[in-house]
């Protein structure tokens, strides 16, 4: 077995092959005159980890071009962020769902596909190989633990996040809780823990995914107003779009991190793990068979 990555997975694609201890394919990533993207990779197996996260445009190609580049060996796939999942339903006559799109074209020629914490697990039923989605909510556990804060309160951004956010609680047997948001008026809304007060704790904001940070930015100005002794925000996926860092460090929070999923400079921790665990598991069954 062999793993190779797109160009927006280096990183995460070399941890993956040093976890499961199998050489990385070397590929030159460039670009013709036009526009178009252009790659060759090494020397391939007949077995590939094929590693990349669509986080743009560009990226969702360069995987295809992969993909494809590996055909004639058996594929697992491994999409660490899948763009384009969260319009996973048609929101309104006329669009696409563009999660179906996405998952249908990736998963032709491929065995098998594994996703990281994906949006919304129904997703899955588009992919036309068998899909497993995983979670890194414990290598966010350990985050906190090395952060050795006191008694932290670890707290969901709504009801959607709830399990995920007790997943990562139950690291550390953390007291967890998800915000209520309270319409007060028209465009304003109150947001706050529902059962556990944040006066005076140490609370992590845990989510998926942090896009525009509007999410976590006005939670943390509402926490600190009820007393948070200290926000720090933590995610598996950080799109960061439109200066979000920034926004979030100007929210007050004072961390701000996410995993590989999406290389970033605040990727602290790293998927390679579970992402190893689940493809050795693989093997391990294939072998019993
Ligand atoms: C939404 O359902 C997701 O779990 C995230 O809460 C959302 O994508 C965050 O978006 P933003 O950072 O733009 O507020």
């Amino acid at each position: 077995m062999k793993v190779i990555g797109t160009e927006s997975s280096q990183i995460l694609s070399s941890r993956i092959a040093d976890a499961v201890r199998a050489e990385i394919v070397g590929v030159k990533f460039s670009k013709f005159p036009d526009g178009e993207l252009y790659l060759r990779a090494g020397a391939i197996s007949d077995e590939m980890v094929v590693v990349g996260s669509i986080i743009d445009s560009d990226s969702f190609v360069q995987l295809l071009l992969l993909i494809d580049a590996c055909e004639g060996s058996e594929i697992q796939l491994v999409l660490p962020y899948m763009g384009y999942a969260r319009q996973d339903k048609k929101f309104h006559d006329g669009e696409p769902v563009s999660a179906r799109a996405v998952a249908r074209a990736v998963s032709q020629n491929v065995n098998r596909t594994i996703t990281v914490n994906i949006h919304d697990p129904s997703v899955l039923l588009n992919f036309s190989a068998p899909a497993k989605n995983i979670s890194v909510a414990g290598a966010i556990g350990d985050h906190i633990a090395g952060m050795a804060l006191k008694d932290p309160l670890v707290l969901a951004p709504d009801d959607g996040a709830a399990l995920f956010a007790h997943e990562v609680a139950g690291k550390g047997g953390w007291d967890c809780d998800h915000l209520d948001k309270t319409r007060i008026s028209g465009d304003e809304v109150s947001m706050a823990p529902r059962k556990l007060s944040a006066e005076n704790r140490s609370v992590v904001i845990v989510d998926d995914i942090i896009s525009t940070g509007g999410t976590i930015a006005t939670a943390a100005s509402m926490l600190m107003q009820q007393g948070a002794r200290e926000v720090y925000a933590a995610c598996v996926h950080g799109v960061l779009s439109g200066g979000a860092f920034a926004r979030l460090k100007a929210a007050g929070i004072r961390e701000v991190v996410c995993s590989d999923t999406i290389e970033r400079g605040c990727s602290r921790y790293s998927a390679a793990g579970v992402i190893a665990g689940i493809i050795q598991d693989g093997k391990r069954t294939a072998g019993r068979r």
